[in-house]
């Protein structure tokens, strides 16, 4: 595990663009598994400024979706998918997508690209990543599932008055731990005890960011995050 502990959550998203970028540079047709959440966005808009600025590149990207809500439309606010093309398919210039709408089109047109290069997940607050919710043995296929009560509040965070949807899709753990490179983007005091197991408690169903340290992984935290 490399472990990059910033002084706050700007020097995070700062450090987060500098190792996406680093990545994009070094292999201009990265495929990137996308996380959304808050965590990842303002990484994100510093990546879409460097692309404005002509200092990066992403036109040769492709971006995977991670996780999307069942029963929400491409028009609904709560759509995943229209969260991860306002924040990065579209600033960052990124021509090619791979859009989760079921396992099986999903894992077709995973083997069709190759893999995943790249990872950017968040941090659930139960351990969660995308929405392999707890328990999520490493072998946990992409599947429909029930999101936790727990995940429910979390999630509430990011829509105001609307209701979370109940139902979700994932990545399964099988499609993250294949990954070529892990990236786990994680600010906030209130995820400092999670984030310690993931990292340095064993490795358990109960804790599904546990098995990321199975990857090559770079965490990037604030300081609050770890200390
Ligand atoms: C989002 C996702 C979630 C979040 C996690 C942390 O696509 O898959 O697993 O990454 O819940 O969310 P934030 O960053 O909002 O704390």
């Amino acid at each position: 595990v490399t472990l990059n502990i910033q002084p706050d959550t700007g020097q995070l998203a700062q450090a987060a663009a500098d190792h996406i970028a680093a990545q994009i540079r070094a292999k201009p047709d990265l495929s990137i598994l996308v996380a959304t959440g808050n965590t990842p966005m303002p990484a994100y808009a510093e990546l879409a400024r460097r692309v404005a600025a002509g200092e990066l590149d992403c036109s040769r990207v492709t971006a995977v979706q991670l996780d999307e809500y069942l029963g929400v439309s491409d028009d609904d606010p709560r759509s995943l998918w229209g969260w991860m093309v306002r924040s990065f398919v579209e600033p960052l210039g990124i021509a090619r997508t791979v859009r989760l709408e079921n396992p099986a089109q999903f894992e077709a047109a995973l083997q069709q690209l190759g893999g995943l290069d790249l990872a950017i997940l968040g941090l659930g607050p139960n351990g969660h990543l995308g929405f392999n919710e707890p328990p999520s043995p490493p072998d946990a296929p992409t599947r429909t599932l029930e999101i936790t009560p727990e995940s429910l509040v979390s999630n509430a965070a990011y829509w105001g008055e609307l209701a979370v949807p109940t139902g979700a899709i994932t990545a399964g753990m099988d499609v993250i731990l294949a990954a070529c490179q892990t990236l786990l983007l994680v600010g906030g005091a209130h995820k400092r005890d999670i984030l310690h197991a993931a990292v340095e408690g064993p490795e358990t169903p109960e804790v599904p960011a546990s098995f990321l340290r199975r990857t090559t992984l770079t965490v990037i935290a604030d300081r609050v995050a770890w200390a």
